[in-house]
């Protein structure tokens, strides 16, 4: 099977030397690369700025911002069979890039944002898609409901919730608990473990969900 992986955060440019970016540290998609490679299937892994090695099995693609990731999505779902968007996309980027350092003795600037495209909702409506989508949920609360709403909205095949507010799981962290959602209504508890061992079952599950649609 040919996987597409996107993991990490995005980077929205204020100036050149600042931006708006988030706490993702890449860990979850990389260890799904990971194991997927080591199942045999082949891995297209877009990745944000992160702090990882890329495994060297994968056809890395390295992107900065949420349009940059959105057109390298989109630019690389050829015969994808299982598309799996795990990266921590900023939901907002400043509307207008200043192209000089904006000074501190020139005041408090006021940074005015856009929403960024949502590239998980944006694969959910394309018609006649072949590929399994698997989505992220990474909550501090309402884990279900939340899970269910975007399950619902982005139109994915199965969201992976993540409660993002247990200490020592998480973001920057090597161990997960896991919540898979499906479209029928029921759900399924991956107990805390290790992101790599997590990453394991997440691809066996993904798989029989292809194999079975
Ligand atoms: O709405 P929220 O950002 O919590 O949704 C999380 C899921 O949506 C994740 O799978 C994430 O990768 C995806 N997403 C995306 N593009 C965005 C925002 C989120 O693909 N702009």
């Amino acid at each position: 099977m040919k996987f597409l992986i996107t993991a990490g955060p995005t980077r929205e440019p204020i100036d050149p030397v600042r931006y708006i970016s988030n706490r993702s540290s890449g860990k979850m998609g990389y260890a799904i690369a990971e194991a997927a490679l080591d199942a045999g299937h082949e891995v297209v892994l877009i990745s944000g700025p992160v702090a990882l090695v890329a495994p060297p099995r994968a056809q890395i693609v390295r992107v900065t911002t949420a349009d940059e990731m959105y057109n390298a999505v989109h630019a690389n779902l050829a015969d994808i069979d299982i598309a799996v968007l795990c990266a921590a996309v900023a939901d907002f980027k400043p509307t207008e890039y200043v192209p000089r350092k904006i000074k501190k003795n020139e005041g408090v600037p006021t940074i005015d944002l856009t929403p960024t495209r949502d590239i998980l909702a944006s694969l959910g409506a394309l018609k006649e898609k072949k590929f399994l989508l698997a989505g992220f949920a990474a909550e501090t609360d309402d884990l279900e409901k939340n899970a269910r709403t975007k399950l619902e909205k982005k139109q994915c095949d199965v969201v992976i919730g993540n409660d993002v507010s247990a200490p020592g799981l998480g973001f920057e962290s090597d161990e997960n608990e896991l919540t898979i959602f499906l479209p029928d209504h029921s759900s399924r508890v991956l107990q805390r473990a290790s992101k790599r061992d997590l990453a394991k079952s997440l691809v066996k599950i993904f798989c029989g969900m292809k194999q079975n649609c």
